[in-house]
């Protein structure tokens, strides 16, 4: 997607991406290496005039060895910041950016003291790599200590309060080289098992949306960002709480391909090119719903010319994103109906194939 945003705006793509097929392929030529394969690394910012990631996992030493040899966004420290629970909520914290209560677990003695101090249910978390919510385990009482830590133990890791949140919101900004900054009206975003299921946006709560607004300023600016950054969030009882950032465009924000004047795309394929910003305005009521696993036929031969399918050409495996259906309706009834429809086909096929995780 981000490759289809810079074709549109007539640049030539090259990848780097350790997969056989990557979708990327239908976009570019691709080179087929591991990140931190340092010739391919020289081979891409050599054959670039800038060069950008939207994986979190990529070695920050990747872009260390590209830094130097190219123009590199978004910055490395940004990614360097992100990849671990502990230096993102260290950075939330120090910004005045509240996070729910948690701690470090280092051993099962520290697990057994965190979850008394935070009680039950918590949230186990590896440190890094997690991601769709692996990596996870939701400790519900004292039955649950021994199975946490055999599946997640030996890891660096985290423990956090479970937060009752009202709902989970996402913020999605950019930044351009020139430090003028967009944001995208506040997401909803609904999860399933740790998966992200179901975005809508614009979230109708100002205020809500000034208090986000001002946390993403505080984050790109202290990382003197360029391009596009996502802000998770939990809405509780206790205010807006960060659940984690993501140095890229992010899946709740796919809607805005069809859904706003300028997509998360293509306003970072601009930040990063150092093009003026484009217009981050919401059209109408926005929907998009996630397809994992498998995209229905139903879903395919979808005739309503208010959904927009996409197919990333990924391989089918149970729990993949393999593509997302977006909804553009004139109010939002009409949205959340025509949600709810591919949501319930959606289901249904999972339902029947046995495809979540
Ligand atoms: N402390 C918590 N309290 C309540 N729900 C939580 C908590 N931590 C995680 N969750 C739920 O699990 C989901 C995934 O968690 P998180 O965003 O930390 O993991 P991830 O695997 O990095 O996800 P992503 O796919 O966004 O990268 C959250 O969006 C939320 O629904
Ligand atoms: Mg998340």
């Amino acid at each position: 997607m981000l490759g289809h945003a810079a074709q549109a705006l007539g640049h030539t793509c090259r990848f780097l991406d350790p997969a056989e097929n990557p979708p990327a392929a239908l976009v570019g030529e691709t080179i087929r290496a591991d990140y931190d394969d340092s010739a391919a690394l020289c081979e891409l910012a050599a054959a670039s005039d800038v060069v950008t990631y939207e994986f979190e996992n990529v070695p920050v030493d990747a872009l260390q060895t590209l830094a130097p040899r190219t123009v590199l966004y978004p910055p490395p420290d940004a990614l360097r910041l992100a990849q671990d629970r502990l230096s993102e909520k260290q950075l939330f914290e120090k910004l005045g950016i509240p996070v729910p209560p948690y701690q470090i677990v280092d051993s099962r003695e520290d697990l057994v003291a965190t979850i008394a101090t935070l009680g039950f249910p918590a949230v186990l978390k590896t440190r890094r790599y997690g991601y769709d919510g692996k990596g996870q385990f939701v400790i519900r009482d004292g039955g649950d200590l021994d199975s946490a830590w055999t599946l997640l133990g030996g890891r660096p890791l985290i423990a956090e309060a479970w937060v009752p949140f009202e709902r989970e919101v996402s913020i999605i900004g950019a930044r351009a080289r020139d430090g003028s900054t967009r944001t995208w009206p506040l997401t909803e975003n609904r999860h399933t098992d740790g998966i992200l299921r179901v975005s809508l946006a614009p979230v109708d709560d100002a205020a809500l949306e000034r208090v986000a607004v001002r946390y993403m300023h505080l984050l790109l600016d202290q990382l003197d960002y360029v391009g596009v950054l996502t802000l998770e969030l939990f809405v509780s009882g206790n205010g807006l709480l960060a659940n984690e950032f993501a140095p890229r465009v992010h899946n709740s924000g796919h809607w805005t391909i069809e859904g706003a004047a300028t997509s998360q795309f293509e306003n970072h394929v601009r930040a990063v090119c150092g093009a003026p910003l484009g217009s981050t305005r919401c059209r109408d009521f926005v929907g998009m719903v996630n397809l994992i696993g498998l995209i229905p036929a139903a879903i395919r031969a979808l005739p309503d010319p208010r959904t927009t399918l996409h197919d990333y050409g990924k391989t089918a495996r149970a729990g993949r994103k393999l593509g997302h259906v977006t909804v553009v309706a004139p109010t939002a009834a009409e949205r959340d109906r025509l949600v709810a429809d591919l949501d319930h086909i959606v289901n249904q096929t999972e339902d029947l194939q046995g495809l979540l995780p």
